[in-house]
């Protein structure tokens, strides 16, 4: 009797046991499938060859570890209220981290905790929000004000000290755009007064904007123009092909500063129509995830993971070309 009791204890057991895996959804070939880390990407768009590479990254990167990683991505057509209802179904999903690169800096603060209330860390890629620091992980990404102060650097260089330029503008309100203009007027203001900044407009970081404020910048200044510092490459091809048609020499009546770093910048450079590229590197996806991980897994990350750049001129963009990897 005592035996016969014990068995039926033990085969209870089992069952229950077998019962309550099924229920968390483990199976023998599944097992581990929880354990993924889980992640939501909200990108602004697809408004330049730079963010191509960036996206490109992130998507190649968890595609290269699909057993580990689950990519939930969104593209949010450079609005910021796409990127809004892209974090809150990724947290509707209840992802591991929510990463973000944030089209403007503003208006993040209610989402943002929204995340943080549910537990999920914010992980900004490339551009910055202005938030309180304890709303988001960590900012991995360029020191966009240092890129402003290279290009003015570069810029006087090129012109001797002296001359009018014009500048064309990121998506207003965008980090990059504004820590860019500042830390090229500042430089400017601070140390290269015979440099005169006429005109200064937003291109929306792309081609096809940067070309028509480069036309209209043209009508109005025509040959006084020295210079153009453009906050991105796309903008700054997109103004070649304005000078050119203006009948014009880009790299020679016109310089060109920009940043970035695209192969399309180095292309120009080596054909003497554009002078100097400052790198931002948008290679990130595997910086991205490694944080992602260390979050998950309850380690800490710096608050700010810094991208290491270089400075890229005329004179060596031919040999630099092969070399270039966006
Ligand atoms: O945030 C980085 C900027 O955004 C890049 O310079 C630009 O090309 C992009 O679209």
């Amino acid at each position: 009797m005592k035996k016969r009791t014990w068995m039926c204890v033990m085969v209870a057991c089992v069952m229950l046991l077998a019962t309550a895996c099924g229920a968390s959804g483990d199976s023998p070939e599944g097992s581990g499938a929880n354990e993924k880390l889980v992640v939501g990407f909200a990108q602004i768009g697809q408004e330049s060859g730079w963010r191509d590479a960036e996206t490109a990254s992130i998507q190649f990167y968890a595609g290269q570890n699909l057993d580990t990683i689950d990519l939930k991505f969104a593209d949010a057509q450079q609005k910021q209220e796409n990127q809004i209802k892209a974090i809150k179904s990724f947290i509707e999903m209840d992802v591991d981290v929510i990463g973000l690169a944030p089209v403007v800096e503003t208006g993040w603060d209610a989402v943002f905790t929204e995340a943080k209330d549910a537990g999920i860390p914010i992980v900004l890629v490339d551009r910055m929000a202005a938030v309180d620091e304890s709303l988001y992980a960590t900012f991995i990404g360029s020191d966009f004000i240092e890129e402003g102060k290279n290009a003015a650097i570069e810029m006087s260089a090129l012109l001797g000290g002296s001359g009018k330029i014009v500048q064309l503008e990121g998506t207003v309100g965008a980090s990059a755009a504004n820590d860019r203009k500042k830390g090229f007027e500042d430089e400017i203001a601070a140390n290269h007064p015979g440099i005169e900044i006429v005109a200064s407009q937003t291109g929306d970081f792309t081609r096809a904007k940067g070309k028509e404020v480069m036309e209209s910048f043209l009508k109005t200044y025509g040959n006084e123009i020295k210079g153009i510092y453009g906050h991105n490459d796309d903008m700054a091809l997109g103004a070649i092909e304005a000078i050119k048609e203006a009948g014009l020499k880009p790299g020679s009546d016109v310089v060109v500063v920009s940043v970035d770093g695209v192969k399309g910048i180095f292309e120009a450079m080596a054909a003497g129509e554009a002078n100097v590229t400052i790198e931002c590197n948008p290679l990130l996806g595997p910086q991205f995830f490694q944080a992602c991980q260390t979050l998950k897994d309850g380690g800490t990350v710096e608050k700010w993971i810094k991208s290491e750049e270089g400075i890229f001129r005329a004179d060596t963009a031919a040999a630099d070309l092969p070399n270039r990897k966006y």
